[in-house]
């Protein structure tokens, strides 16, 4: 498998980088603004020369054209794993997947996934229950709340009747009115990530947490997702979709 890293010089993508070589894919080069390192690092879309079978792109929704013009230019399949999109960017990656295979999911690990899937469940059956989400990021980190974050608030959302109101945070006067959830960002050091859905009931409380201890999870996650999308058709994919194989 040739893979194409967007971000190659960012964290993630020196994670990813690492664990390619472990795996024995290989990087044929990268896009990035910082130009360093042993692979061929590209300013833009334009200027890529070599040829590759999938895009790895873990960097900043500013990227997004650059990636959409390498998919579709060398029609690979393209496994997305920036997050921060906002409307507009989002249903580029969605018009994007309807011409080459796009896997996305604001989390590439496992575990994170298999607790996005409980999550409806959860929710349903706790009914009452005052529900918070708390994340917490290294101290580098540009998005607030992490993408994960949106992403277990809408597996949440799936077992609701009614659509809560989300409160980012709390200052000041505001009781906590019935049907909220919370959505808290705390960031600091150099915290992985840790994703904590907090279910309060009356003289009880559950919690789901989920703590990346390193990035390597989402590196293998990303590069498995990549070996999962070569040959497949056209079409949006996510963690569910590797899952069921
Ligand atoms: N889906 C997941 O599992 C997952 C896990 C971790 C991080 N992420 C996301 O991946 C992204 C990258 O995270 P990171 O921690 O590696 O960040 P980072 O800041 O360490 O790396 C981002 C890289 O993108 C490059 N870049 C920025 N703007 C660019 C541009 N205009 N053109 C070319 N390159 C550009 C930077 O130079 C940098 O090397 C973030 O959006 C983060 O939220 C996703």
């Amino acid at each position: 498998m040739r893979i194409f890293l967007v971000g190659i010089n960012g964290k993630m993508g020196r994670t990813v980088t690492a664990a390619a070589e472990s795996m024995g894919a290989e990087i044929v080069g990268g896009l990035d603004v910082v130009k360093t390192g042993k692979y061929p690092v590209f300013g833009s879309a334009a200027e890529v020369d070599v040829d590759f079978d999938v895009i790895i792109d873990f960097s900043r929704p500013v990227t997004l054209g650059d990636v959409i013009a390498l998919a579709l230019g060398k029609g690979v399949p393209a496994v997305i794993a920036t997050t921060g999109y906002n409307e507009s960017e989002t249903a580029k990656i969605n018009e994007l997947a309807k011409k080459v295979p796009v896997f996305r999911s604001a989390s590439m690990s496992l575990g994170v996934n298999v607790v996005e899937s409980v999550l409806p469940t959860l929710a349903a059956a706790l009914r009452g229950f005052d529900i918070e989400i708390v994340e917490a990021h290294h101290n580098q980190k540009v998005d607030a709340p992490s993408g994960t974050a949106k992403q277990l608030l809408s597996a949440v959302e799936k077992g609701l009747d009614e659509a809560p109101e989300i409160v980012y945070g709390r200052e000041g006067s505001c009781k906590r009115k019935a049907g909220e959830i919370g959505m808290h960002a705390i960031r600091g050091g150099t915290i992985v990530g840790e994703h904590t859905v907090i279910f309060a009931g009356e003289d009880e409380i559950i919690e789901i947490k989920h703590t990346a201890l390193s990035r390597k999870i989402f590196g293998v996650g990303a590069l498995k997702a990549a070996e999962f999308l070569i040959g497949k058709p056209a079409g949006l994919y996510d963690m569910t979709d590797y899952l069921k194989g």
